[in-house]
């Protein structure tokens, strides 16, 4: 009986368990603009990242529908990119511009889009400077995001942050080039300290396919390097959890 508690309990998140996947998106736009909101009101602007995958793309429906966001006040970051062109069926930045950015009046200034053309490493040190100018950063300073969308694969990983991954490691650096195993295919990712630094994490898993993952990172002690969302406990900031009732399965 191992008496460490698990990780849901140790990063005091809390879990919403929806019907499906559409409930789940709108539960994850109202975060967004509630955020916004706030964000907007105290400092004038608000600065999110959206996360990868496919589960965004039902998230954008639901947050395009809200008309009365101030967009030129919003500025759009990525977790993380696949290192392909930004035309590319890939690409999480294609995703977000075909099903968010292109349907909402956000200035193309606003939109800090990770530079993939730069080759991963490249496009990663690019990145940083970007985060380090928008945030006004001190060397060694970390950027704290009003919000960080993200998803999570059937490995445990999130952004593109993989089990075994040295990237799991890396403090030194705010965005770092990684390798997705089964796909040996390049990534670049922010790191551990910036998605813990975030004020809200917002996390939203959807499928029958995540229900193993769901089950093994929210009831078992933290083993990140294995499951690398285990690592993801903002320091000063809240940890929301969306899933929906397929996703949910496995739990007690
Ligand atoms: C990526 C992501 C990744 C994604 C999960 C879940 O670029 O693929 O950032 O971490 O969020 O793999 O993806 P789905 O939402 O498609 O299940």
């Amino acid at each position: 009986m191992t008496n460490s508690p698990d990780y849901r309990t140790q990063a005091r998140l809390k879990l919403y368990i929806l019907p499906d996947v559409t409930a789940v998106a709108t539960a994850a736009a109202r975060h967004f603009r509630a955020r916004a909101s706030s964000a907007i009101a105290v400092s004038g602007r608000f600065s999110v990242v959206l996360s990868g995958g496919a589960t965004p793309k039902a998230v954008y429906a639901e947050i395009v529908k809200d008309r009365d966001l101030d967009w030129t006040k919003v500025h759009v970051f990525w977790g993380d990119e696949r290192c392909v062109p930004a035309t590319h069926s890939d690409s999480n930045y294609r995703l977000a511009m075909d099903h968010l950015l292109s349907q909402v009046p956000v200035p193309e200034a606003n939109i800090h889009r990770i530079k993939t053309e730069l080759g991963a490493k490249q496009a990663a040190a690019a990145y940083a400077v970007e985060l380090q100018t928008f945030f006004k950063l001190e060397p060694g300073a970390l950027p704290r995001f009003n919000l960080i969308l993200l998803g999570m694969g059937g490995d445990g990983h999130t952004a593109s942050l993989f089990p075994g991954a040295a990237a799991l490691h890396d403090i030194a650096h705010l965005v770092v080039s990684s390798t997705a195993p089964k796909l040996s295919e390049e990534r670049i990712t922010l790191t551990y300290p910036v998605l813990n630094a975030a004020a809200w994490v917002v996390v939203h898993v959807c499928g029958q396919g995540k229900s193993a993952a769901v089950k093994a990172v929210l009831d078992s002690a933290p083993q990140f390097e294995q499951l690398p969302m285990q690592g993801v406990r903002p320091m000063q900031g809240e940890l929301v959890w969306l899933i929906d009732q397929d996703a949910a399965a496995a739990l007690d």
